[in-house]
């Protein structure tokens, strides 16, 4: 596995090679990471996976500087499950012409509205960031096809339909979400909870769970859902920011006409000793009837 820093080396090293798959991250991986590398294998000959904590997709209030940093684990874990290429660059060298974390300065791409609800009302300019980068990263890595997770589901469509609209010769997979036993969605977050907390972290899993189950079961009394669960969720200690059902097909509320449903979360669950720590999840569902 080969360990490249700067756009030209990569550029040398994927010269030849006859299909490119890709996997950005921001480092510290788990489970979750590891598994879209394996999926990536499945689908090309040589796999390239990027650390890059990406500045421009942090607020100033956010925790850019306190982002956990573990380069060296992170390239075991990638060797271990086959990943060709990593690529780590600085952020001189993704962003020479940027002016630290000032979107205004630069040129960059502008998601549609889609990006300023859910989690984009409270993170603003957070998808402005993630996309400007992922097209960079497209355009230096140049990959056939590219793995996100669905963990992410927001980032997954605005993603997706930034392929679709600048015509980019890229396939977009989905990734499972990778869970704890408890259900807990895996998240270099997590690794800022204490024992206590994680035990009850699975909670908005729970949440969101319990709506599904409604759904299922034929309630389409969306709000009265979203209400109630939030309402509980305050009650067990979290803040939280939204429960949202919507469509799966293209992020909308939901109708009580749609059928591929999907119940999302966020909150952030109490942390006396290290602030609070923002946790995200969603379930998709299909309904019949
Ligand atoms: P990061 O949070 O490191 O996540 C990298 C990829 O791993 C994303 O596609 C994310 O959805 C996926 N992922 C995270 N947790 C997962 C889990 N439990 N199961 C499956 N997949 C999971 O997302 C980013 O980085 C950045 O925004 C990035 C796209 C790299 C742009 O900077």
């Amino acid at each position: 596995m080969q360990i490249i820093q700067t756009v030209s080396a990569l550029r040398n090293a994927l010269k030849n090679q006859p299909s490119i798959g890709f996997v950005p991250t921001m480092g510290n991986l788990h489970a979750g990471h590891i598994a879209l590398v394996t999926q990536a294998k499945q689908h090309a000959t040589c796999v390239v996976a990027s650390i890059f904590v990406n500045p421009l997709q942090f607020s100033p209030t956010e925790d850019l500087a306190n982002y956990p940093r573990t380069l060296k684990a992170d390239c075991e874990k990638l060797k271990l499950a086959g990943c060709d290429i990593v690529f780590t660059p600085s952020v001189e060298e993704m962003y020479a012409d940027f002016d630290g974390r000032n979107l205004n300065q630069s040129m960059t791409i502008d998601p549609p509205p889609i990006a300023n609800v859910l989690c984009g009302a409270t993170r603003l300019s957070h998808f402005a960031g993630v996309a400007t980068v992922v097209m960079k990263l497209f355009n230096i890595v140049q990959p056939q096809m590219a793995v996100f997770g669905k963990k992410d589901f927001q980032q997954f469509f605005i993603i997706k339909e930034m392929v679709k609209q600048f015509n980019l010769p890229i396939a977009i997979l989905a990734g499972e979400t990778v869970r704890e036993e408890s259900g807990l969605a895996l998240s270099s977050r997590n690794g800022y909870l204490t024992e206590v907390q994680r035990a009850s972290a699975s909670q908005l899993n729970s949440a969101l769970q319990h709506i599904v189950n409604q759904l299922k079961n034929g309630n389409k009394e969306f709000e009265a859902l979203e209400v109630k669960a939030t309402a509980l969720l305050k009650q067990q200690g979290w803040d939280v920011d939204y429960i949202s059902i919507r469509s799966s097909n293209n992020l909308q509320l939901a109708s009580t006409f749609d059928n591929n449903l999907i119940v999302l979360g966020a909150a952030k669950i109490a942390n006396k000793t290290a602030g609070k720590t923002r946790l995200i999840d969603n379930i998709e569902l299909c309904i019949t009837h």
